[in-house]
């Protein structure tokens, strides 16, 4: 790759994320509450071989190593999630002052390092206790959360400037509030709409509860996108597409823009206004600092009457026989472009940061190296579509590789690997890949 990185400027953020449940372990540590994952994960054939992440990569015990390496490794900014019910292990009420005092060791540590830390406040592992309540179905959950966030601000906001609110609200709301594969495992649409719409109201009050008590913080929150195209030009393929995009880059961007649902694309949409009050199209709304764009891949859709709804169904890389990564996406790093380009095409859109990126493959440890190639140059090609769009006009600000340590990749369990770096999951042994190596050398 030709490019380096100073083609992108200085004030350009490049980093790593993480997220709490998928690299922490220590889940019943120091006084934490269960989460709806670690419920989720004692719920046989849930997980890929009955996989959990009760231990994961110990990252509970073993941060001051990694937050080391990761120094080493020239990377200077570390998105991280909060696990919530480590402050309150029942959701609400009590604080925890031992989860409390992790966090500050963390912060701390990281900022000893040089290490700037961006904090995700909901990565998707709700306290249980709350999830007996209804969770995200009942609007009660939009105080518990404001409640949680304002909690955060007042213990790490001396320290930390960078905040997220929820991470991709799509997926926690599609995959486990509609299909039922995720946490909590609720199906339907009902279930799906009602989280749909308090996760909207979630994500606006929880930025403006960030910035009454921290005027001077950048407030971002992340969406899942994926560049959609149809299979083919015929109109209900290419209408197909509009719903499918509809559902998967707008649902939750738009109303944070103050443009309420994509209801025109999706009529079924409509319904939510059952759990909406009076006044909540004002409230869904907040001015952004940045919006953090996820990008993996591309969809190819066509019309489909057998899939309830949205009439449409993907063409899987599989049956496209194209090269794809080991969570079976097609390998297609221009994605990023379009969704560039996209996103940045809406009036008043906030500065983008990409929160997520990356790519799964089947790694093996040869002689203690781990040669992925296929990582590093679908990270390269990434950061060429990134410069492409920003050479443009996209006002593009940083970029987070996900991720900094292989980690329990939800239903999938352990199987995929998106580490820059190699966990052996029985001994904890970590080994930085080839991947994590040049990624070194490019920030150097
Ligand atoms: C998005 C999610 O935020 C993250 O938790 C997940 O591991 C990656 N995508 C890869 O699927």
């Amino acid at each position: 790759m030709g490019l380096t990185k100073d083609a992108f400027g200085d004030d350009f953020v490049w980093g790593v994320s993480t997220a709490a449940y998928q690299i922490e372990g220590g889940y019943l540590q120091d006084g934490k509450g269960f989460s709806i994952w670690d419920d989720f994960v004692r719920k046989r054939g849930k997980i890929s071989n009955n996989e959990h992440a009760d231990v994961a990569c110990d990252f509970y015990h073993r941060y001051p190593q990694d937050l080391e390496m990761m120094r080493n490794m020239n990377i200077r900014h570390h998105r991280f999630s909060i696990s919530w019910s480590r402050i309150f292990p029942f959701g609400k009420g009590e604080v925890n002052q031992a989860g409390i005092d992790y966090y500050n060791k963390l912060i701390d540590h990281s900022l000893a390092l040089g290490i700037t830390p961006w904090i995700t406040l909901y990565h998707w592992d709700l306290p249980s206790t709350l999830e007996i309540h209804g969770g995200w179905t009942n609007r009660d959950v939009v105080g518990w959360f404001t409640d949680y966030v304002a909690c955060c601000i007042k213990y790490f906001g001396d320290r930390v400037k960078h905040w997220m609110v929820l991470n991709e609200p799509m997926v926690f709301t599609g995959a486990g509030h509609f299909l039922g594969i995720h946490a909590p495992g609720r199906r339907g649409l009902n279930s799906f709409l009602a989280a749909t719409h308090h996760a909207a109201l979630a994500q606006a009050e929880g930025a403006r509860t960030i910035k009454s008590l921290l005027p001077e913080s950048t407030v971002g929150t992340t969406f899942s996108s994926s560049h959609v195209e149809p299979l083919n030009t015929s109109e209900r393929n290419v209408l197909a597409a509009k719903r499918a995009d509809a559902l998967l880059n707008r649902l939750f961007l738009e109303p944070l823009l103050g443009m309420g649902y994509p209801t025109d694309e999706i009529k079924t949409l409509r319904k939510v206004e059952k759990f909406m009050k009076a006044g909540d199209e004002q409230k869904l709304k907040f001015d952004m600092d940045f919006i953090g764009v996820q990008n993996y891949t591309r969809e190819i859709v066509e019309h489909s009457y057998f899939i309830p709804y949205l009439r449409t169904k993907l063409v899987t890389a599989t049956q496209r026989k194209v090269p794809v990564t080991t969570m079976n996406w097609e390998v297609y790093p221009e994605s990023i472009y379009h969704i560039l380009k996209k996103f940045a095409a809406y009036p008043n859109m906030p500065p983008i940061m990409i929160t997520e990126s990356g790519a799964s493959f089947a790694d093996e440890v040869v002689n203690g190296e781990v040669s992925d190639a296929k990582r590093t140059s679908y990270l390269q090609e990434v950061i060429v579509q990134m410069h492409r769009a920003k050479s443009e006009g996209v006002d593009l600000r940083g970029y987070f590789i996900w991720t900094f340590l292989d980690n329990f990749e939800w239903a999938e369990g352990y199987h995929p690997r998106f580490g820059l770096v190699h966990v052996d999951f029985e001994t904890q042994q970590r080994i930085i890949k080839d991947s994590g190596k040049w990624y070194a050398d490019f920030l150097g």
